[in-house]
Order: C-alpha cells, then structure tokens, then sequence
C-alpha cells in the first residue's frame, strides 16, 4: 500500500495518509517505525482499530507496559491505558486529566516508556464544530540542537529530580481550579493517585539524554514533575529548569494536534513532550485509548 506524508510546519507531527495499523505488512511497518524513529512524533490518520488491533500493532513497537494507575487501565485489554473524561455507573472509565502538563511518559521511573500510541475513538468538539482537547508536541532534540553552546556545556552530565509525589501536588492543585474536571473524577484520581505515591520514590535522570535508536541528544526534563537539579540549590535548579522548558515550549519546535476519531497518534517519549489542553467537559466526551511501550534507563 502507498501512502503519503503531509509534512507538519514544525520539526515533528508529520501526518501519515493510507495506511491501516491493522493489516500493515512488514515493509509498511519498517517504513512507518524509520520514520517515527527520525522524527519523534506521527499521527496516522484513519484508523479503525479493535482494542486487539491497537495492542498487536503497539507490540511490534517493543514490549508493552501497564500504566501505573490500574482503575484507568481497560479492564478487558489491561495494557490499554483509558484516557477519558466519560463517567458510567458513578465510577470514571478513564483518567480524565491526563497530560495536562507538559511531560515525557513516565519520566518519575528509574526506565521510563520508550513511546506511546494514543488513540481517538471519541473527540469533544465545539459548538461550531472545531475540535477540542488538542494535544501539543515539542521536539526536545531540536530544541536541544538549537541551544547556545555554552548552555549545552553548562547542562551536560546534570541530573535531574524526577518526582511523582510532585506530580500528584501540583494536579491536586490544578484539579482544584480546573473548572473542565468533573468532581467524580477529581475525587477518584486523588485516592488512585495517593495510593500509588508510595510505590513511586524519586529518581534522577540525565538532564540530557541520548535517544536510544537515533544517537540524538534529547532535553529530558517535564513540568512541575522534574523537581530540581542534583547538587544545584533550588531556587538556581529551579531557574534552569524553567529557561530550559520555555525555550523547548516555545513556537519554533512545537506541533499542536487538532484530533479527529480514527487518529493514532505514536510518540517517543526522549525527543518529545506533550501537553494535553482540558477545554472541554462533560457532556462533551473524550475517549482515546494509549498504549505505552516499554523503555530503557536513559543515558
Ligand atoms: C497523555 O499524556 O498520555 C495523554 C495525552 C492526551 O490525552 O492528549
């Protein structure tokens, strides 16, 4: 089957055109992972995926993982992670905040997810038709390319703080203002969240890091989840990290997704980040299913 790039104005989100996730054939799939492999971020448009479709396609992408959080895990299909603010039966199907920060997945892991494939089955949309709860992707490799040499001298061999117990402060505190959460939904994340923090300590990773496939060098951190530098005094960490996030956030390296149903989504989680808007709310649904392929300890 042919298919076509339409190229995106920006170093990743490139589109993919005529191809079906469901019966690719192995030199598709080669052609399809190179150019996720270079790029970091691809959207494969008009998918019609069974939840089993979704999971072979993903598992020849690597070994799968489940999300850490198992109420938002598919009961049938527990690899498939449910991103949704739906309700049913008074229990939420989904976690429905999120992304709602820009992060790389599972970052607070000593072996954080090496990619994700996130899904659109069902997709909120305005009054006047215009889609709702967009997904931004920045590409942490061009933003690293594009630094000033002495930045990237100061920040190589730094280590960073990842901290999910920072994770869950900081959504506990933006949950409360956040007007699109449902109080259901907020209720159940806080007493997920609060059980997993336990199992979660810490970790440092490499400021900057190298991806495991291309060589390239990513900037590895994610808001208000990367707590501070090693060694650093906070408020110094802090500054960095902040100047290093603005510049990695900014116009020129990132890609907002507009979603349409039937749209796949596949990241890397080294030479990219997300941030997923929460414009929407109930009674507008949004269901997408992810499934998380499993990484290395990064270097
Ligand atoms: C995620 O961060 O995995 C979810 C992103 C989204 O819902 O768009």
């Amino acid at each position: 089957m042919a298919f076509e790039i339409e190229y995106a104005k920006a170093p990743l989100g490139h589109k993919i055109h005529g191809l079906d996730l469901a019966h690719l054939k192995e030199d598709e799939f080669q052609q399809l992972k190179n150019i996720w492999n270079q790029y970091g971020v691809v959207v494969v448009t008009g998918q019609k995926l069974a939840a089993e479709q979704l999971l072979d396609f993903s598992r020849r992408l690597g070994a799968l993982e489940k999300f850490i959080i198992d109420a938002y895990n598919l009961p049938s299909n527990p690899e498939i992670f449910v991103v949704s603010n739906v309700i049913e039966n008074g229990k939420p199907i989904g976690m429905a905040d999120a992304g709602r920060m820009w992060h790389s997945d599972m970052c607070f892991r000593p072996e954080p997810s090496f990619g994700s494939v996130l899904y659109a089955l069902e997709v909120p949309l305005s009054d006047d038709g215009t889609p709702l709860g967009d997904t931004h992707f920045a590409s942490t490799a061009a933003a690293f390319d594009a630094l000033p040499a002495d930045l990237r001298e100061k920040i190589s061999g730094l280590r960073a703080v990842n901290s999910f117990s920072a994770r869950i402060a900081a959504a506990a505190e933006r949950g409360a203002k956040d007007a699109s959460m449902d109080p259901v939904a907020l209720d159940h994340l806080k007493a997920q969240r609060d059980k997993a923090k336990a199992e979660v300590p810490d970790v440092d990773h490499p400021l900057v890091r190298t991806h495991p496939v291309t060589g390239r060098k990513c900037l590895y951190l994610s808001e208000l989840i990367t707590s501070g530098i090693v060694g650093m005094p906070p408020e110094e960490g802090q500054a960095l990290l902040r100047q290093l996030m603005d510049h990695i956030t900014s116009d020129p390296f990132v890609y907002r997704h507009s979603w349409s149903v039937g749209d796949v989504v596949m990241w890397d989680n080294c030479s990219s980040m997300h941030y997923a808007i929460g414009d929407y709310q109930l009674p507008k649904r949004r269901l997408m299913y992810r499934t998380t392929i499993r990484g290395t300890r990064p270097v």
